[in-house]
């Protein structure tokens, strides 16, 4: 995998330049323009990144499509070193996915039983423009961009992924918010059939799996839809056919195989709180300076690591994000609402 990035203070909008990107397996050739209107990510000059080692999916037409007409590559603070793209086989082999097991890698093992297609997501609750939509209908308005964005779980390991998807801003314009929208909720599809964890007697978890965010952190450039990574479709483990990122908070706001977004009035109860208030917050920003009740948040082990190379690095406030989001958190006691 070999990836140019360049350090995010020596990044600057005006530096993104048009430069043919190339992604060998997919005919992925998409210039740089910039960032997009209002966008102020650090962007990376050139990078090549190559997937020929990613094996093939099985995404559908309109998927393909979408993916080999990305043309946007924003890649956001990253340190020669530490951010190297995690290798497809750690991303899609140690997840977190409780619907399909507790066990990291019971996902890989377990999530094929899920059928992705066809897809549909129910928009609704505080929207003037809501109902049930077909995937492909939601994908196809809107440019697919890659983003590059580390990944950091709460349990303090993190990764860094190369993303395929869309501005969850845009679903949400589209959907045209009323004046009483202030929270964005998420739901996993509930169906034991299709996922074990959901048959298992001794879950914790009140299915189905939720999420929420501010309207604000649902409306930030960097909050992404994501329905690829690593120049495919999204493998079922890691949430197809579409899931959150979230890339400033613990990983587990990144709510994965979403049936249904509302927009709501009150802050919803996402399922971590739900279950251990004390421990998971909602906000649930990446912040060193607040420890877990049982262990520290200051370090993070960066995978892929072994026991004789445990690659333990500093954990960042905002997961390194801070220029992009501390703004939306001007005034808040982190440490209440962690
Ligand atoms: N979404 C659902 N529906 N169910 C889950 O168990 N786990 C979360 C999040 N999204 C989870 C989920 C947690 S704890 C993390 S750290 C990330 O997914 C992990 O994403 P990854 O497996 O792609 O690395």
């Amino acid at each position: 995998m070999l990836i140019k990035i360049a350090k995010p203070s020596d990044l600057h909008e005006s530096d993104v330049t048009p430069e043919s990107i190339y992604l060998s397996r997919r005919r992925f050739m998409g210039g740089i323009a910039g960032l997009g209107a209002g966008l102020a990510l650090p962007g990376n000059v050139s990078a090549n990144a190559d997937y020929s080692d990613v094996p093939e999916g099985n995404a559908p037409a309109w998927l393909e499509e979408k993916i080999s007409d990305t043309q946007w590559r924003a890649i956001t603070p990253s340190d020669p070193e530490q951010d190297a793209l995690t290798p497809f086989d750690d991303a899609s082999g140690y997840n977190n996915f409780f619907e399909f097991g507790t066990d990291k890698r019971d996902p890989a093992r377990h999530a094929d039983s899920l059928e992705t297609q066809p897809w549909s997501v129910v928009v609704d609750g505080e929207v003037n423009n809501g109902g049930r939509i077909a995937l492909e209908d939601l994908a196809r308005p809107s440019q697919f961009e890659e983003r590059i964005y580390r990944l950091r779980c709460v349990e303090a390991w993190s990764m860094v992924i190369p993303w395929l998807g869309i501005p969850l801003a845009e679903v949400i314009k589209r959907a045209d918010p009323t004046s009483k929208a202030n929270y964005v909720r998420f739901e996993t599809l509930v169906d034991p059939e299709q996922m074990r964890g959901q048959r298992s007697s001794f879950s914790i978890i009140d299915w189905p799996y939720v999420e929420g965010l501010r309207l604000d952190e649902a409306m930030h450039p960097l909050t992404l839809l994501a329905m690829g990574m690593y120049g495919r479709e999204l493998p079922n483990q890691n949430g197809a056919p579409l899931r959150l990122v979230v890339p400033w908070k613990y990983g587990f706001k990144s709510i994965k195989s979403i049936v249904r977004i509302s927009l709501v009035e009150e802050q919803p109860m996402n399922t971590w709180q739900q279950i251990a208030p004390d421990e998971y917050g909602f906000y649930a920003n990446v912040n060193p300076d607040v420890d877990h009740p049982r262990w520290s948040q200051a370090t993070e082990r960066r995978l892929p690591n072994t026991l004789f190379r445990p690659n333990i690095i500093e954990t960042q406030l905002f997961n390194g994000y801070a220029d992009e989001v501390a703004s939306l958190y001007a005034g808040l006691d982190l440490r209440t609402h962690y």
